[in-house]
C-alpha cells in the first residue's frame, strides 16, 4: 500500500516537471463543463498563452465521438479560418479569435452535442489541449399517473398492479419514485415492486414506472402518487403527479339484517322493506329465507308489499363470497301486528222499555286495544260493552263501536248496530192540532216512535183514507206526510199502529178568506204573514193615472161626438155610457180576479208552519 503510494507522487512528480518546462511556451486553459438548455446557444471558452504569438499560432476544435476518437470541427490559422466540412457542426458553430482566448459558438444545441469539446493549441515547438464537456438539459413534461381501474381483491395471490407512472421529454434521464401516504416506495421481495423502463426518442428519455403492491384492507384509503426528478443547469428538481387511490375489495367479516321501514312497530297493510349489508365489499351473493314459508331471494334488499300477519317470522341473510365461498348469516325477527274486524254482539238488539240493554263490541288484535262508542257523532261510551239502563225510545238508535290500538297511529276499525227499543207507536205531534191557512192544499206530518215499526194511516173525518204523499222509516220509528187540500174547515186523522198498541192525533184545519183584497198580488211567497199590499203600491199608482188619461180623452172625444152628430142623440149618449164604464170595470176585475190567489205563510215549509202555528215556539223537524 505504501510502496503503490509512493510510486504514484513520483509519476504526479514528473508531470508538474514536464509541464513546468514546457510553461513557456503553450499554455490552455478551461472550464471542466458548460450546461444549457437544448436548443439554446452553448460557448466553450478556451483560454491560451503562447510565446509565439497569434501569427504562428494554429488552433483546432475536436469532439469526442461515441467511440472515443476525436473529430476536428474547426481550424484556425493564419490563412485558413473556417469550420470543417461534412460534420454535425459545419453549420452551427462559429470561432472567435482574440488574444489569449478562443470562443467556441454552437448554437441550436442538440440532445447529440452532451459530448466533450477540445481545444488544440499549437506553437512553433509545442501544442497544447484543453477539454471542457458541454451538458445538455431538456426538462421533462409533467409526470403523469394512471390508477387501477378495477377493484383490487386482498385476496391475491400475487402483486397487484396499483398504477403506471410517465415522465417524457427529459434529458438526461429523470427518474421516477412512488408515494404511499407521502412515503416512498421501494422494491421490496413480496411487498413492493417498482419496474421502470426507459426508451428514448430524438434523444429525449420517456420513464415509465409500475407499482405493484400486496395489497391489505387499510390501502382503501392510502393515496398513492409519484414523483419525477430531473437534471436542469445546476441542480436537481422534482415535480408530482396528483394523488390517485384504489379500490380495494375485502370480504366482509360480519353481515347484518334489519327492516329499514316502516320503523316502529309494523301493521297488516304495510310494506315492509329489509336491507342485508355486509361490512365487506367484495363480489358476494346475498340471499334473505323466511324461515316459515322457506323463500329465497338472490338480493340483498327485500321488499314485502301489503303485509299480513302470515309474513311474521325469522327473516335471515345469508351471505356468500365469491372468492373464498365463505358464507355469513345474521336473522332478524319481524312481528305483524293485526287488527280484525270488529264483531258485535247482539247484531240487532231489541230491548225492553224500561229495561237495560247490553251491546258488547269485540275486535281481535296483536296489541292492546281501546274501544269506543258513538251515537250520533257524540261518544257515548267506553269499553267492549255498552249498557243503556231504563231504555226508552231515546236509547234506540244506531250506535258506532270504533276499536283503536293506541300504540300505532292509524291503525282501527269500526263497526255499527241498531237498538230497538220495544213499545206502542208514540206520535211526536200534539193532539187537536188547529191550523189556520190561506193554501188550497196543507202538508202535514206525523212522527211516530215505536218498535216493531208502526204502521201509519191517515183518514178524514168522514172515514176516508188518505194516501200518504211520503212514508219514511226512522231511528226510532216512522214518518209519514200528506198533503191535504183545503176546501173548508175539517178534520184528519193520523193513526199509528205496531202489535203493542196505538196511537192517534187530529190535525183540525180552518180555511181562511184573505182579508186584503184591494190589492193584486203578484208575488205570494216571499214573506209570511206579511200583507202583499205593501209591497206593490207603486204598480197600483200608475195604473190609475193612466186610466185617468184615457177618460179625459174619451170624454173630449164624446163631447166632440155630441155637438157634431146631435140627431142621433140617443144612440150617441148610450155610446159615451158605454166607454165610460169599460174603463172603470177592467181596474175592478183585475183587483178581484186576483183575491184568491192571496196567501201569508211559507208554501214550501208546511210543516213548519204547522209547528209553528200550534206550539207557539219554533222546533227544527228532525230533533224528535
Ligand atoms: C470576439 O470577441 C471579442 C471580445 O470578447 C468581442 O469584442 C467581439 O465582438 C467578438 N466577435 C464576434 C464576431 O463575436
Ligand atoms: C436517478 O437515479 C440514479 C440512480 O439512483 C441516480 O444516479 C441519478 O442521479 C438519479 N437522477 C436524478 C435526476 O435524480
Ligand atoms: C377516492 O375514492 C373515492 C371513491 O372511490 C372518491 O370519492 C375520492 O374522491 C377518491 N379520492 C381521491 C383523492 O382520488
Ligand atoms: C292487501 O291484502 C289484503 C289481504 O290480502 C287485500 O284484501 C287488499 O286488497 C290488499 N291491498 C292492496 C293495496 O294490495
Ligand atoms: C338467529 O340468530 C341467532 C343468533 O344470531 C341464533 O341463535 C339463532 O339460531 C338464529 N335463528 C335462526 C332461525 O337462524
Ligand atoms: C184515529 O184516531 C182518532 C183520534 O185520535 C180516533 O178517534 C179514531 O178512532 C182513530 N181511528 C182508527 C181507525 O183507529
Amino acid at each position: 500500500m505504501a510502496a503503490r503510494h509512493t510510486a504514484s507522487l513520483l509519476a504526479g512528480l514528473l508531470v508538474l516537471l514536464h509541464t513546468w518546462g514546457a510553461w513557456a511556451a503553450v499554455e490552455v486553459n478551461m472550464k471542466d463543463k458548460v450546461e444549457v438548455y437544448l436548443g439554446e446557444t452553448a460557448q466553450i471558452t478556451c483560454m491560451y498563452t503562447s510565446e509565439d504569438g497569434i501569427g504562428g499560432t494554429i488552433i483546432k476544435w475536436f469532439y469526442v465521438t461515441r467511440s472515443g476518437g476525436e473529430q476536428e470541427i474547426y481550424h484556425y490559422d493564419s490563412i485558413k479560418r473556417d469550420a470543417t466540412k461534412n460534420t454535425p457542426y459545419s453549420n452551427r458553430i462559429s470561432v472567435n479569435v482574440t488574444v489569449g482566448e478562443v470562443v467556441l459558438t454552437i448554437s441550436d444545441v442538440q440532445v447529440e452535442d452532451n459530448v466533450e469539446f477540445i481545444c488544440l493549441v499549437k506553437g512553433l515547438t509545442e501544442d497544447m489541449k484543453g477539454k471542457t464537456k458541454l451538458r445538455v438539459f431538456a426538462k421533462p413534461k409533467p409526470p403523469t399517473i394512471r390508477g387501477a381501474q378495477t377493484g383490487i381483491s386482498v385476496n391475491e395471490a400475487d402483486l397487484s398492479l396499483i398504477g403506471t407512472c410517465e415522465v417524457k421529454n427529459g434529458y438526461p434521464k429523470p427518474n421516477i419514485t412512488w408515494y404511499k401516504n407521502n412515503n416512498p416506495l421501494r422494491s421490496t421481495p413480496n411487498v413492493v415492486d417498482v419496474k421502470s423502463s426507459v426508451t428514448q426518442s430524438s434523444g429525449l428519455y420517456l420513464v415509465s414506472s409500475e407499482l405493484k403492491l400486496k395489497v391489505e384492507k387499510e390501502d382503501k384509503n392510502a393515496l398513492f402518487y409519484c414523483e419525477a426528478t430531473y437534471f436542469v443547469p445546476g441542480i436537481a428538481k422534482m415535480m408530482e403527479t396528483p394523488p390517485i387511490n384504489i379500490t380495494v375489495l375485502y370480504p366482509s367479516t360480519a353481515v347484518n339484517i334489519w327492516v329499514e321501514s316502516p320503523k316502529g312497530k309494523i301493521k297488516e297493510g304495510d310494506s315492509v322493506e329489509l336491507h342485508c349489508r355486509g361490512n365487506g365489499n367484495s363480489p358476494s351473493m346475498f340471499s334473505i329465507r323466511h324461515t316459515k314459508s322457506e323463500a329465497g331471494w338472490d338480493v340483498d334488499t327485500l321488499v314485502l308489499e301489503n303485509v299480513t300477519r302470515l309474513h311474521s317470522g325469522t327473516y335471515q341473510c345469508t351471505q356468500t363470497d365469491m372468492d373464498t365461498f365463505e358464507e355469513l348469516s345474521d336473522n332478524t325477527t319481524v312481528f305483524i301486528n293485526y287488527l280484525d274486524p270488529v264483531v258485535l254482539t247482539p247484531s240487532e238488539a231489541v230491548g225492553d222499555h224500561g229495561k237495560d240493554i247490553t251491546i258488547t263490541c269485540n275486535a281481535l288484535s296483536s296489541l292492546p286495544t281501546e274501544t269506543t262508542w258513538f251515537k250520533n257523532g257524540q261518544k257515548v261510551g267506553k269499553g267492549h260493552s255498552l249498557t243503556l239502563k231504563d231504555a226508552t225510545f231515546d236509547s234506540a238508535g244506531t250506535y258506532v263501536c270504533m276499536v283503536s290500538v293506541p300504540e300505532i297511529k292509524g291503525m282501527e276499525t269500526s263497526s255499527s248496530l241498531r237498538v230497538h227499543v220495544k213499545g206502542p207507536p208514540e206520535i211526536k205531534e200534539e193532539a187537536l192540532n188547529e191550523i189556520e191557512t190561506f193554501e188550497k192544499t196543507v202538508d202535514l206530518s206525523c212522527h211516530v216512535r215505536g218498535y216493531p215499526t208502526p204502521r201509519i194511516t191517515w183518514s178524514t173525518s168522514d172515514g176516508k183514507l188518505i194516501k200518504a204523499a211520503s212514508e219514511t222509516e226512522t231511528e226510532v220509528g216512522a214518518k209519514s206526510v200528506v198533503s191535504v187540500p183545503v176546501d173548508s174547515d175539517s178534520s184528519v186523522f193520523c193513526n199509528a199502529s205496531n202489535e203493542l198498541g196505538t196511537d192517534g192525533v187530529t190535525f183540525n184545519i180552518k180555511a181562511k178568506i184573505p182579508i186584503h183584497t184591494t190589492t193584486p198580488a203578484t208575488t205570494t211567497t216571499t214573506i209570511p204573514k206579511a200583507p202583499v199590499k205593501t209591497e206593490t203600491p207603486t204598480t197600483s199608482k200608475k195604473t190609475k193615472t193612466e186610466s185617468k188619461g184615457v177618460i179625459i180623452a174619451v170624454i173630449i172625444i164624446c163631447i166632440l161626438l155630441l155637438a157634431i152628430l146631435g140627431s142621433v142623440l140617443y144612440f150617441l149618449y148610450k155610446k159615451g155610457k158605454i166607454c165610460n164604464r169599460s174603463g172603470k170595470q177592467d181596474i175592478t176585475r183585475e183587483k178581484s180576479s186576483r183575491d184568491n190567489i192571496v196567501v201569508e205563510m211559507k208554501s214550501d215549509n208546511t210543516e213548519e208552519a204547522i209547528l209553528l202555528g200550534v206550539n207557539g215556539d219554533k222546533q227544527p223537524p228532525g230533533d224528535q
